[in-house]
């Protein structure tokens, strides 16, 4: 735990039917499908370790939850707990936190959906500002050349959240609600409050509208110097995988490498890491993570 910061713990909603990529996932959970070297569900699981969680609850489908389990195990290897739940149907971003009721307990949490791919410099003070107001919420918010395929936020002359529509048709913005969010405990009372929208989900949108309602929303901007990418589409999945390539090979580090985020934090031992090298050892992922525990390279993410 971060030195005087409560415990977060962290949900990753990788559920839904990835029918937008069928017939890719007819077979496989999308979140699973490679994203260049790793699969995409790395990408936002780094992201709340970057941000200090090390408890996580991964919310799939029945079908797809023993890939999940042979992938991540229960998080031994990363120093972490790794937990999981069943959403029986997609009804909706919100349901995670009636999934996750019993998880998140008293404690503050932040949710990441499984398709969002984050990279940019200094991320994590960003999550750890996020981190420290936990009395109400964060959102993310990053301009988008098309905002209506997203939640878009609004924000006054003082900077502060003005509206939030889910894919509106005439955005007030170019801002688009990112898939990552950090609430406070009391986020369980508020998604329960919540009815089903017009297309029978539970929208995570309606959950922030609650917290601005209440004076609790922050908003934090990405840059335009960072990239954020949503990995849904088969045009989205591939420009995310050579976007993860060509920043790999230009500088000689992993985005989203798990081992190497929990040994820089200090959660694995070199034996752990060690033995999940072995298993790997012949692969590029497995000679990068030779190279982290040698100290060659690697050595912390750009972010
Ligand atoms: O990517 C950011 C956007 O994600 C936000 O701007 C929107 O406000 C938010 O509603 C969401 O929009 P999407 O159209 O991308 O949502 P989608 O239905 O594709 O679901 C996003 C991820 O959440 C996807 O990887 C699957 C997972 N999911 C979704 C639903 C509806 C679940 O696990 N369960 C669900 O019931």
């Amino acid at each position: 735990m971060l030195a005087g910061m409560r415990p977060l713990r962290g949900i990753v909603m990788a559920a839904g039917t990835g029918s937008r990529l069928a017939p890719v996932t007819l077979g496989v959970s999308k979140h699973l499908l490679p994203v260049y070297d790793k699969p995409m569900v790395f990408y936002p699981l780094s992201v709340l370790m970057l941000a200090g969680v090390r408890d996580v609850l991964l919310i799939t489908t029945k079908d797809d939850l023993p890939a999940y389990q042979r992938v991540l195990g229960q998080g031994d290897h990363l120093g972490m707990d790794i937990r999981y739940a069943i959403q029986q149907q997609p009804g909706g971003i919100a349901e995670a936190f009636h999934i996750g009721r019993d998880f998140i307990g008293s404690d503050p949490v932040s949710l990441v959906l499984g398709d969002n791919i984050f990279y940019g410099h200094a991320f994590t003070p960003m999550l750890q500002k996020a981190r420290a107001t936990n009395t109400g919420a964060t959102l993310f918010a990053h301009a988008v050349h098309d905002p209506r395929r997203f939640g878009v936020v609004s924000f006054d002359a003082d900077g502060a959240v003005q509206g939030l529509v889910e894919k509106p048709q005439n955005p007030a913005s170019q801002y688009a609600v990112t898939g990552l969010y950090f609430f406070s405990a009391d986020v369980v009372d508020v998604a329960v409050s919540i009815a089903p929208s017009a297309r029978g989900e539970r929208e995570i949108i309606d959950v922030l509208e609650v917290y601005r309602q209440q004076g609790r929303l922050q908003a934090q901007l990405l840059g335009r110097g960072f990239t954020w990418l949503d990995a849904g589409t088969p045009d989205s999945l591939l420009e995310a995988s050579m976007f993860v390539q060509a920043v790999e090979h230009r500088q000689g580090m992993k985005i989203a490498c798990l081992e190497e985020i929990a040994w820089n934090a200090g959660w694995i031992n070199a034996q752990t890491l060690l033995t999940r090298l072995d298993q790997l050892r012949g692969t590029p992922y497995g000679r990068y993570l030779d190279c982290v525990l040698n100290g060659q390279g690697g050595g912390g993410q750009s972010t």
